[in-house]
């Protein structure tokens, strides 16, 4: 595996350990062409693969009928305007408004490791963007510049490889080497072209994950059509609407089996995701930030580098397209030194308390938590300013003495004392109308001249594409943090972008407003982990609507949504599980009935769900019936025993309860298959069916493994009918039983009595 040039036929090689790409240099003028990409392939001449000779294969001969050849075509950096008629990656003016572009090869370069990639903020800062980086393992990259001969342009394009990993990153700059000024209004990180042929039958599906706020990353799948399918966001966040992702797969395709090419983008602004088919059944998928409100003039020596995007492909179905996006998220992009450790087990008093609390109040919830196992109290929303609601104070960020008298020292001092963590809310890059900031300076928001800006929950966006609001906003969050033992950070953002004007920018930056606001985030969340290395950073936004891989550099967990119902939680968290590994997913047991949903719930399935995320707390623990408050330790103990199962395993989907409703199950398996947690969640009893058989996944046919049910005192007391216990048992062998056949012959589990229940089993190699 690595990356290689066939210099006699002109063919680039990108190869993982099982996936291989091949790039091919077509005719004399050099355009860039995928020859082919899916399952490992030998260093041949592949490229019989765009056609062959024939006309209008050969466009340097065949003046008369080029455009055919551009349309037909599967190119890597397709451009408008020349005769290729699909989507185009890059869309390009000239100082006279003409919008035609057409990019050859200039030369390549194929070196060791991988390269940060960066760009600048209109002060001159320059800020990392978030990338994967090589971590332990080898890298290659290939560097392939593009020329756009008639507007002096020339295009980076940027392919790496890591030798422990299945995904391909890309990502492209491009640069003005002319001395007039272009206007670009599109440029996507990603396109891929591919033969029909690569999906059985010839009918690939499109798979989605979209949502809504407490509603986010749910499976959307549909059969590709001609013309495009799209997924995007122009929110200036990823939004909780769509994800930046899109699997291309072979409609047989499940979560075991099937041929899949997935895609996201390391970014966490605005972005454009699609395919289609087209005339001549080639399905064109690309990915990047999104061209609507964005147009850049790119003055002459000035370069614009566009996000990296993520590639992968596999056969083994939807687990094994998660498993390549784990192992690259965990080892090639979350930097935290928390990846892997576990972390304190918190409680949040968000859904205790809301706005009305004090310090009393934390502290009683605080010590009753301690009396349990908690491990860390988070003061959310409404410690500042004189937020009672949320109509006010976003960036006054001082401490309401009524609500905590002597600040965040004392509330911090007495945690401290108690033996408890402590972590705080902020959300730093908003402000209230009614906030002394805003009436000091109306104009950091960002806003359209003449328009009064949108309100979103009776809030505006603070403008961090300038370095002033940026410098005060950091130093905002710092002071606190300076002032008192602070553990842990919430960064929330509440609203999306609209009215885009900054009064920094002029008209001919004013486009790329929504570009620099996601930089802005990034150099802040930077900033605070360089002076606060040990801070446990979480991203939430209005639950999940920044769910996304460039988030990931920074924290290595978000927040997944604010529906806490576990009952809904089992189809959002499936749907971020697949791309996102358990270990960044933000889960915690509320109280029941559910406060969004009035769903009401045992607290066992509650915590067996939340026990595959982050785990953690967010009720008043004062208030819980003493049952539930009882069993807390017992859940404390199941996270501190098989937590790290979660945290470093590879994941299996067994059954989807959006697919089955009565169901839904996965499992947690270490990468030497020695440990695995099995969770099986009942939502829907079915009388006089009696049993159900889950097949396990994941482990090693060959070993002898014993399990143990945990999580539940009395195995018998949930088997029940007429109210009456019944002395079922789970129907597993008795003793060892061999990974053949948990997985082939599967558990028999019995319905379990109500409605909703769980099953937690411990795997063990004996
Ligand atoms: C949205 C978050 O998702 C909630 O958990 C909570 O922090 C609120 N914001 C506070 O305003």
């Amino acid at each position: 595996m690595g990356i290689f040039f066939d210099d006699a036929n002109r063919l680039f090689f990108i190869e993982t350990p099982g996936t291989s790409m091949c790039l091919a240099l077509a005719d004399e003028e050099g355009f860039l062409c995928n020859a082919y990409y899916g399952a490992a392939v030998g260093r041949d001449d592949l490229r019989y693969l765009l056609g062959g000779k024939n006309n209008p294969a050969v466009p340097s001969r065949n003046d008369r009928d080029r455009g055919c050849y551009f349309d037909k075509t599967r190119l890597e950096f397709p451009s408008g305007g020349t005769g290729d008629y699909r989507n185009p990656v890059i869309c390009v003016r000239d100082a006279g408004g003409h919008d035609s572009s057409l990019f050859t090869y200039v030369s390549h370069r194929i070196y060791e490791g991988k390269e940060e990639i960066s760009a600048e903020m209109t002060d001159g800062r320059k800020v990392r963007m978030p990338a994967a980086f090589p971590g332990k393992a080898g890298a290659q990259t290939l560097r392939i510049v593009l020329e756009e001969k008639v507007l002096g342009l020339r295009a980076y394009l940027s392919y790496s490889v890591f030798d422990d990993s299945d995904a391909i990153l890309k990502s492209v700059r491009l640069t003005n080497e002319s001395d007039t000024t272009v206007i670009l209004d599109k440029l996507l990180s990603s396109n891929l072209d591919l033969d029909l042929s690569c999906f059985e039958n010839h009918e690939p599906d499109i798979v989605t994950l979209s949502g809504s706020w407490a509603r986010e990353r749910r499976m959307d799948r549909r059969r590709i059509s001609r013309g495009n399918s799209e997924v995007y966001s122009t929110r200036g966040e990823s939004s909780h609407q769509f994800q930046p992702f899109m699997a291309l797969c072979e409609n047989g395709a499940d979560d075991s089996k099937g041929r899949i090419y997935a895609q996201t983008l390391i970014w966490s602004g605005n972005f454009v995701c699609g395919a289609g088919m087209d005339q001549f059944e080639t399905v064109r998928s690309y990915i990047g930030i999104s061209p609507e409100h964005f147009t850049w003039d790119l003055k002459p020596g000035e370069s614009f580098q566009s996000p990296e995007a993520v590639l992968v492909f596999t056969e083994k179905g939807f687990d094994g397209m998660s498993h390549i996006f784990h192992d690259l998220f965990r080892g090639h992009l979350i930097r935290s030194p928390y990846l892997y450790s576990e972390r304190p087990i918190l409680i949040n008093n968000w859904e205790a308390t809301y706005f009305d609390f004090n310090t009393d109040k934390l502290l009683d919830i605080a010590r009753d938590a301690k009396k349990c196992g908690i491990e860390m109290l988070v003061m959310d929303d409404g410690w500042f300013g004189k937020r009672d609601d949320d109509n006010s104070s976003l960036g006054d960020w001082v401490v309401n003495e009524k609500k905590l008298p002597g600040g965040i020292e004392r509330l911090s001092g007495e945690l401290e004392k108690m033996g408890m963590k402590f972590g705080i809310w902020f959300e730093p890059e908003m402000v209230s109308p009614d906030s002394d900031l805003y009436r000091a300076h109306p104009d950091w928001a960002i806003s359209s001249p003449g328009r009064v800006p949108t309100r979103i929950r009776n809030q505006y966006v603070l403008d961090i594409t300038r370095s002033e609001v940026r410098d005060h906003v950091y130093e905002c969050v710092a002071k606190i943090l300076r002032s008192a033992k602070i553990s842990y950070v919430k960064w929330d953002m509440n609203r999306q972008l609209s009215d885009l004007g900054s009064t920094g920018l002029d008209a001919s930056s004013m486009g790329r407003l929504s570009y620099l606001y996601t930089l802005g985030v990034y150099d802040l969340q930077e900033r605070l982990l360089e002076e606060f290395p040990d801070l446990l950073l979480e991203n939430c936004s209005g639950g999940g609507a920044r769910y996304d891989a460039g988030m990931l550099f920074y924290s290595p967990q978000i927040w997944c949504s604010d529906d806490t119902d576990a009952y809904e939680r089992l189809t959002i968290q499936a749907g971020t599980e697949m791309i996102y590994p358990l270990s960044t997913m933000g889960a915690h047991v509320s109280a029941s009935p559910n406060h969004i949903s009035g769903r009401v719930m045992p607290f066992d399935v509650r915590g067996a769900v939340a026990l595959s995320g982050t785990f953690g707390y967010e009720l008043d623990i004062t208030a819980i019936p003493d049952a539930e408050r009882e069993s807390i330790p017992e859940q404390v103990a199941i996270y501190h025993s098989v937590g790290d199962i979660v945290r470093e395993g590879d994941y299996y989907r067994i059954a989807r309860v959006s697919d089955i409703e009565l169901y839904d199950a996965w499992m947690s398996v270490t990468k030497d298959k020695k440990r695995a947690l099995l969770t099986y969640v009942q939502c829907k009893g079915s009388p006089r069916t009696g049993k159900r058989v889950i097949r396990l996944k994941g482990l090693d046919p060959d070993m002898m493994y014993s399990l143990k049910l945990i999580g539940s005192d009395d195995e018998n007391s949930r088997f029940c009918s007429h109210g009456k216990k019944h002395d079922w048992k789970i129907l597993a062998p008795e003793g060892a039983v061999s990974g053949k056949s948990l997985m082939n012959a599967g558990l028999m589990l019995p319905v379990l009595w109500g409605e909703y229940g769980q099953m937690m089993f411990e795997i063990r190699q004996v």
